[in-house]
């Protein structure tokens, strides 16, 4: 009994091993757009360096076109997950290419109530986690901002 019982884990560990390699065959799209001085925030506020530091540091990975991909964004199902934040969060907020639709107001909103930066991305970069002053720093210039 005891050896058939290992047999079975010997299968179930190559199963996985070739629905594993299986899956590196699908490979998302890791595109970084160029950036357009004309369709930065930069271009369209009055951005303090400050703040944009900290935009940079804490959530560029995700709402800019300068995503650093690390080395797991090639190995899936990691790289799928990635892929997939960064469209979706690029669609929401872009530091290089902010759109009409998307709202500064909403900034400090979620860094306020600590949905952003996800909570998954700062298990990973404890660094991107903001401190009270920075979110208050933020806040101040989002209520205030006005476009150029
Ligand atoms: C790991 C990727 C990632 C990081 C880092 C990240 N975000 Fe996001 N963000 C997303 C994704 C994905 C969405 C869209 C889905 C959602 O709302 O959860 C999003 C949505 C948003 C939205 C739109 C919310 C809405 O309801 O429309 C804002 C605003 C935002 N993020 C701001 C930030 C700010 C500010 C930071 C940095 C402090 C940040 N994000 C860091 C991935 C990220």
């Amino acid at each position: 009994m005891k050896s058939m019982g290992k047999r079975w884990v010997r299968w179930a560990f190559l199963g996985i091993l070739v629905v594993f390699a299986g899956m590196q065959a699908v490979r998302p799209e890791r595109i970084n757009p160029p950036v357009k001085a004309e369709f930065t925030l930069a271009a369209q506020y009055e951005v303090p360096g400050e703040v944009m530091a900290i935009l940079e540091r804490s959530c560029g990975d995700c709402h800019s076109n300068r995503t650093r991909w690390p080395w797991y964004s090639h190995v899936a199902p990691a790289s799928w997950l990635l892929a997939d934040h960064v469209k979706d969060g690029r669609r929401h907020f872009n530091i290089d290419d902010f759109t009409e639709e998307m709202s500064l107001k909403d900034v400090c909103q979620e860094i306020r109530v600590g949905s952003m930066p996800l909570m998954n991305y700062l298990l990973l970069h404890p660094g991107a986690k903001l401190a009270g002053s920075e979110i208050q720093t933020v806040c101040a210039w989002t209520s205030g901002a006005k476009a150029k």
